[in-house]
């Protein structure tokens, strides 16, 4: 049995894995990609962001998001839509613009309308909001909280669900995986919404993890559990676990443990309802461009063999 069959025997909705346009000229990778009984659910890693749907103001643009959806509709996996708004990969209009609280509204709330219509039906959740929160728990001072303010939070989630009723509303971060101020403000975030009366379904922990450093099982589920009390489900979005370069075999036997844990933490909680890596591949992950010396953090290596990390985490789905 593979990872997303597994997945599904343990009670889970779906293993999936994100994937980028430009990875899918890549014969291999599209014909492992496409192989529903590992991957059941995939994310587009950066087609449905801002600067890439809605390049200028009120110009949209969605080919590249399409091409993935399409992929991911062929091959009968979920789509994880990902993400309405980001402080990250804004275009230049939006960056840059010369905003006041009412013009920055109309246009977070235009692009919402917009993009969610337009994927109504294709999505199962959506990203609403992604990475709010600082280290210390206080909100990024992102172009829409530095203009808006905390309400935007509510604004943005009010007008992904009037737009479309039946996809999932997920807050997304990482540093949210332990116990600490940005948890307990992603916490605050979840209580809040839902005492103003807006639906929040989902949070998505991302989980990019170090080898050796990530939490325990243990903790990761009472971790899971302190956001599932609240009446929301969780996932774990974008899972990988970086090593230091080059790879050994003990840094390898301790990833393949860490990625264990994580998976075995999710089949553990009730209402943790599925599991996605960041790439599934190390031939096209971000890890290494962004920290480098680091890297091997995906199951699959560069030619797309499974590695130990990979049988991890079939053990963790087992149960084990
Ligand atoms: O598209 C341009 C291309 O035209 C240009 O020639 C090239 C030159 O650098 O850049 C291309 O854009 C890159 C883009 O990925 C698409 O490949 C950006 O430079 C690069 O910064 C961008 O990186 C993405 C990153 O988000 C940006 O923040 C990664 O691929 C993507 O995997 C990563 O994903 C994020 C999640 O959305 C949120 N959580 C963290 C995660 C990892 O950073």
């Amino acid at each position: 049995a593979q990872l997303h069959s597994l997945a599904i025997s343990s009670g889970l909705q779906y293993f999936g894995t994100a994937t980028d346009n430009s990875e899918l000229v890549d014969a291999s990778l599209v014909s492992a990609l496409s192989n529903h009984s590992e991957f059941g659910q995939v994310t587009p890693g950066n087609s449905q962001k801002w600067d890439s749907i809605e390049p200028g103001p009120n110009t949209f643009s969605f080919a590249k998001g399409d091409e993935i959806a399409a992929l991911g509709k062929q091959n009968s996996q979920l789509l994880r839509c990902h993400t309405l708004v980001w402080f990250q990969q804004l275009p230049t209009w939006v960056q840059n613009g010369t905003w006041t609280n009412e013009t920055l509204i109309a246009a977070m709330e235009n692009h919402i309308t917009t993009t969610v219509t337009h994927y109504k039906g294709s999505c199962h959740s959506w990203d609403v909001v992604n990475e709010a929160l600082e280290a210390d728990g206080s909100f990024r001072k992102s172009i829409f909280f530095s203009t808006i303010g905390e309400a935007y939070l509510k604004i943005a989630f009010d007008a992904t669900a009037a737009a479309d009723p039946d996809v999932k509303l997920y807050y997304n971060d990482f540093g949210i995986e332990t116990p600490g101020p940005k948890t307990s403000a992603a916490l605050n975030i979840v209580r809040s919404l839902k005492a103003s009366g807006t639906r929040i379904d989902g949070v998505g922990l991302q989980s990019h993890f170090i080898v050796g450093s990530t939490p325990s099982r243990e903790v990761q589920i009472a971790n899971l559990e302190s956001f599932t009390s609240l009446g929301v489900e969780v996932a774990i979005t974008e899972l990988d676990i970086r090593m230091t370069l080059p790879s050994t075999a003990a840094q390898e036997s301790q990833q393949t443990t860490d990625y264990q844990n994580t998976a075995s933490a999710c089949v553990a909680v009730a209402n943790c309802v599925g599991l996605s890596v960041w790439g599934f591949s190390d031939k096209y992950s971000w890890v290494p461009s962004t920290f480098p010396g680091t890297g091997s953090a995906c199951p699959f290596d560069e030619n797309l063999a499974r590695k130990s990390a990979y049988y991890g985490i079939i053990a963790g789905l087992v149960g084990g």
